[in-house]
C-alpha cells in the first residue's frame, strides 16, 4: 500500500478553522479582535466589553455591556462546595491543573454542542477569575473574599486575591494585560479546545483541554520560564555571555520567537508601554528584572533577529505580573484567566458548524507481518 502524503509537522502553514474572531498580520506587527486593533481595545476599553466583543464579534451597546457586566459579575461568586475543594487542594502547587480541576468540576459533565450557550460562556469566564483569585488568597493563609457589585472584573480579581486591600494603579495594569491575553487565533491551547469541543464534549472540559495545554514553557509556561531565566541570568552585564552559552548548548532562550511572528511581536510592544507608563510603582525586583530583560531583548534581537526570532510578549510579561502581586508559578494560571474569553468564543464559533476533528498519520512503521510465538522468537 502506497501513500502520497505530505506531513506538516506540528501543523505548521495549515489552516484548520474559518473563524471571524481576531486577525493576526504579521506584516505590519499587528492584532485585532473582530476588527478592532488591540492597541485601540487596550486604551479605550474594558475586558468586560472586550469579552462580549469576542463572543458576539461586535462591540455592546451600553445596555449589553450593562447586562453583561453584572452577569459575569454575579458569576463571580463562590458558593460553599467550590470554597471546600480549593481548600481541600490549596497545597497543590499547580494553580493551572487545579483550574483544569475545577472548571471540570464546574460543568459537572453537562452536554455540549450548543453554540447559543452564552451562559455557561459568562459562568466559566467568572469562575476562572474567582477560582484564580482565591487560590492565591486561600495559598496565602486568607479566606474567601467575596466579589463587590460596585467593582469591575479586574478589580474583583485584585480585591479578591489580596482580601480587600489592592493598589488603584494595578486595576489597570491588570485590565489592559486580560485584554492583551484574551485572544490569539489558533495557539495549541484554542486547537486543543476545539479539538475537544468538536467530540461535543462540554464547554468546560473543552476550556480544561486548552488550560492544559497552555502549561508547557513554549506556549503560556514561558512567562514563567522567562522569569526563571532572568533570575538565572542574575544582572544584566552577565546577557551576553549566557545568551552566547545557550546558544552554543542550541538551547532556546524563553521570551524569544514565534510560530506565527517573524517580526516584533505587537503585545510586546504594548507590554512595554504598559510598563514604561506604571514605572514610578516599580519596586527594586522589578527594576532590577526590568533591567535584565531589557539587556536580553537587546542582545538576543542583535543575534536571533537575523534568523526571523524576535523577543514574544512573554519576555516582557513577567514585570507586569510581579508588580501587580502574582506569584510567580501561577503566571500561567492568569494567561488562563484572560484567554479563556478567547477559548469560549471559539468552541462557540466552532460549534455553530461542528465537524470532528480527526487527522490522520502517514504509517511508517513495518507492513503487516506474521505473528511470532514467544518460543520461535530471535534470542528466545
Ligand atoms: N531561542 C533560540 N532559538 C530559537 C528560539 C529561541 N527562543 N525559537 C526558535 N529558535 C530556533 C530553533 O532552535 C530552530 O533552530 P534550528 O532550525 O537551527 O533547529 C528554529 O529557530 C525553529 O524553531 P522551532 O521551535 O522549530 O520553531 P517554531 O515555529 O515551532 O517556534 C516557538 C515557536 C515559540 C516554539 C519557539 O520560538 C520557542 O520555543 N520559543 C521559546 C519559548 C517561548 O518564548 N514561547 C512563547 C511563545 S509566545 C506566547 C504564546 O503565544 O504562547
Amino acid at each position: 500500500m502506497s501513500v502520497h502524503a505530505h506531513v506538516f509537522k506540528g501543523l505548521e502553514g495549515v489552516y484548520v478553522i474559518d473563524s471571524a474572531i481576531c486577525l493576526i498580520d504579521t506584516e505590519k506587527g499587528a492584532l485585532y479582535y473582530a476588527g478592532y486593533d488591540v492597541r485601540e481595545l487596550v486604551e479605550k476599553s474594558s475586558f468586560e466589553e472586550v469579552a462580549f466583543l469576542l463572543l458576539h464579534q461586535r462591540l455592546p451597546t451600553k445596555s449589553e455591556l450593562e447586562e453583561f457586566t453584572s452577569r459575569l459579575r454575579a458569576s463571580l461568586n463562590l458558593e460553599s462546595k467550590h470554597i471546600e475543594t480549593l481548600r481541600k487542594h490549596a497545597d497543590n502547587k499547580d494553580t493551572l491543573t487545579m483550574l483544569a480541576m475545577l472548571m471540570v468540576l464546574e460543568g459537572g459533565g453537562k452536554k455540549g454542542g450548543d453554540p447559543g450557550d452564552l451562559e455557561a460562556a459568562i459562568n466559566a469566564i467568572a469562575k476562572m477569575g474567582s477560582f484564580f483569585s482565591t487560590i492565591i488568597r486561600i495559598r496565602s493563609g486568607g479566606d474567601y473574599v467575596p466579589p463587590r457589585k460596585d467593582l469591575s472584573f479586574a478589580e474583583n480579581i485584585l480585591y479578591m486575591m489580596n482580601g480587600g486591600e489592592y493598589r488603584r494603579e494595578y486595576v489597570e495594569i491588570l485590565d489592559d494585560l486580560l485584554i492583551l491575553h484574551a485572544e490569539h487565533g489558533v495557539p495549541a491551547s484554542t486547537f486543543a479546545s476545539l479539538v475537544t469541543a468538536s467530540t461535543l464534549s462540554d464547554l468546560y472540559s473543552s476550556i480544561a483541554a486548552g488550560i492544559l495545554t497552555l502549561k508547557g514553557p513554549l506556549h503560556g509556561g514561558a512567562s514563567e520560564a522567562s522569569y526563571a531565566q532572568a533570575l538565572r541570568i542574575g544582572s544584566a552585564e552577565r546577557v551576553p555571555q549566557w545568551v552566547e552559552s545557550m546558544l552554543a548548548e542550541k538551547k532556546k532562550i524563553m521570551g524569544f520567537g514565534h510560530r506565527v511572528y517573524k517580526i516584533y511581536d505587537p503585545r510586546a510592544t504594548v507590554v512595554k508601554e504598559l510598563i514604561a507608563k506604571h514605572a514610578a510603582t516599580m519596586d527594586s525586583e522589578a527594576k532590577k528584572l526590568y533591567e535584565i530583560t531589557q539587556a536580553l531583548e537587546d542582545y538576543g534581537q542583535k543575534v536571533l533577529a537575523p534568523r526571523g526570532i524576535y523577543p514574544n510578549i512573554d519576555l516582557w510579561t513577567p514585570i507586569l505580573y510581579r508588580m501587580i502581586g502574582v506569584p510567580p508559578d501561577s503566571f500561567t494560571a492568569f494567561f488562563a484567566v484572560s484567554r479563556i474569553a478567547g477559548w469560549a468564543a471559539h468552541i462557540l464559533e466552532y460549534w455553530r458548524d461542528n465537524k470532528l476533528i480527526r487527522p490522520l498519520h502517514l504509517y511508517v512503521g513495518e507492513q503487516p507481518r506474521k505473528y511470532l510465538p514467544l518460543e520461535l522468537r530471535e534470542g528466545s
